[in-house]
């Protein structure tokens, strides 16, 4: 088949060579913001008297048929035709007849493939805004109703000190928040229209790239036609952003995960986000947690391709850079499936209030309150540190807890100690004195809460 280019060529490619150079495969993902471009583009066209209104008429006609064939799935893409922006074109001349080739008037692909990349990702970061607050809306709720069961908090993985659940659930709130604070940023530079910067010198038509921007929703343009071009920074950006993302949600689905085993039994995880093993009848596996944990990996693996892709290319465009697409359609799925799937693993996850007690009150999570009582009794800490640490060893060796101490053998350890004392050993009375601000105290984590449901609502926070 004659190729859209093909005036120079004196021999075609095989088509073996052709399927390698093709994007058709992927870049189809474009095909609603392929038209969406060139029917402002030709609008522009018109306005500037580039092309006759007539002529503008007939093709944009062209391409709302183009769209509405498209959303049936009614066009098939051929590799001949090696891209989206060519298919689409040789479509339209089909449609429109010899007019629809004046469509390319002052354009390139080049300028119309980063339109693409702009608007298709400012369309799929408002979604992922939107997925993220679903997630942290789940995640409120859920720490809402968990703001007075205690937990077992730790650091190295061995239990430190105690927590409310929902202080810990709410850890994560504020992680999304910072996520969705780099989406929004980033969406600023994605905001921005290439197109009319041509292949990457501008074009002698006397175009109007304000025009066009404004018809597709941009809030400026590229100052630079060369930088245009050859601007993946707010891929760069999105993909970076997505990493981090991931990372929070790797983090939250392995704590969900170790929750959820025999080992833990603080959570169970719904029936709808877990599988059975076919052959272990017993089992119950937190896969989806597991899967979104593993797609980290491709996403870490998307952004760093896109980098090392970026890194030696000489202005302006360069074919390497078709290989920005998949990582980042990729990722566009591959985080939206992942917040969906998390804003319905919270929400259904049931909190073992019974378990999670047990753990807190067997163990020497309250040792700390043991020796913050002793120091604000004039006992330097350090002191203080060494007489509760003496004293956990006992424990550990005669088996036994700090509250199940008889007061006689806590006064031989110090004797400032008190029958005050078995009330601040309690974990509950602990969690409860933490007032600091954004501590684990009650009245915090409901502070904090308060915050994040103005938030959730578009309320600013407050300055106090
Ligand atoms: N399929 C190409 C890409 O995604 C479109 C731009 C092609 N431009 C060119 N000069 N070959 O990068």
């Amino acid at each position: 088949m004659k190729k859209l280019w093909g005036g120079r060529f004196q021999k075609s490619a095989e088509e073996w060579v052709d399927e390698f150079g093709a994007s058709i495969h992927f870049d189809q993902e474009l095909v609603f913001e392929d038209i969406e471009g060139s029917l402002a583009h030709v609008s522009m066209l018109a306005e500037t008297g580039i092309l006759t209104k007539e002529e503008a008429d007939q093709i944009t006609g062209g391409l709302e048929a183009l769209k509405e064939k498209a959303s049936k799935g009614e066009l098939s893409f051929t590799v001949a035709q090696e891209d989206i922006h060519l298919n689409l074109e040789a479509f339209l001349i089909k449609e429109v007849g010899a007019v629809g080739g004046k469509l390319h008037t002052g354009r390139s692909r080049n300028d119309q493939v980063a339109t693409d990349m702009h608007l298709y990702l400012k369309k799929q970061v408002k979604h992922i805004i939107g997925l993220i607050e679903a997630f942290q809306k789940a995640i409120v709720e859920k720490a809402e109703a968990h703001v007075e069961t205690l937990a077992p908090g730790y650091t190295h993985l061995q239990r430190a000190q105690p927590i409310s659940f929902g202080h810990h659930l709410m850890a994560y709130f504020w992680m999304l928040e910072r996520d969705k604070e780099r989406f929004q940023e980033g969406l600023k530079r994605t905001d921005v229209s290439p197109l009319g910067a041509g292949a990457l010198a501008g074009t002698t038509f006397p175009i109007d790239r304000k025009v066009s921007a404004e018809l597709l929703g941009f809030s400026g343009v590229y100052a630079n036609s060369m930088d245009a071009v050859s601007d993946r920074d707010f891929i760069l950006e999105f993909l970076s952003a997505s990493s981090i993302l991931m990372m929070h949600m790797s983090r939250l689905a392995e704590e969900m995960i170790l929750w959820s085993s025999q080992e833990f039994q603080f959570i169970e995880m719904d029936d709808a986000f877990s599988t059975g093993s076919s052959i272990m009848p017993q089992k119950k596996n937190p896969d989806m947690a597991e899967l979104i944990r593993g797609k980290t990996g491709r996403v870490y693996g998307h952004l760093f391709g896109l980098l090392t892709v970026l890194k030696g290319l000489p202005l302006a465009y360069n074919k390497d850079m078709q290989e920005d697409k998949e990582g980042m359609f990729d990722t566009v799925h591959t985080i939206i499936g992942s917040l969906k799937i998390f804003a319905g693993m919270v929400e259904t996850m049931k909190v073992k209030v019974d378990r999670l007690e047990e753990a807190v009150h067997n163990d020497f999570s309250n040792a700390t309150e043991l020796a913050d009582y002793l120091a604000s009794k004039g006992i330097p800490f350090r002191e203080a540190h060494e007489i509760v640490g003496k004293l956990v060893l006992h424990c550990i060796q005669s088996q036994c807890y700090l509250a199940d101490l008889p007061l006689e053998e806590l006064k031989a350890a110090s004797e400032i100690i008190e029958e005050d004392i078995y009330q601040v050993l309690s974990p509950f009375e602990a969690v409860k004195r933490r007032k600091s601000l954004g501590g684990t105290g009650f009245e915090q984590v409901q502070l904090q809460i308060s915050a994040a449901r103005n938030l959730l609502n578009g309320k600013q926070p407050s300055k106090e």
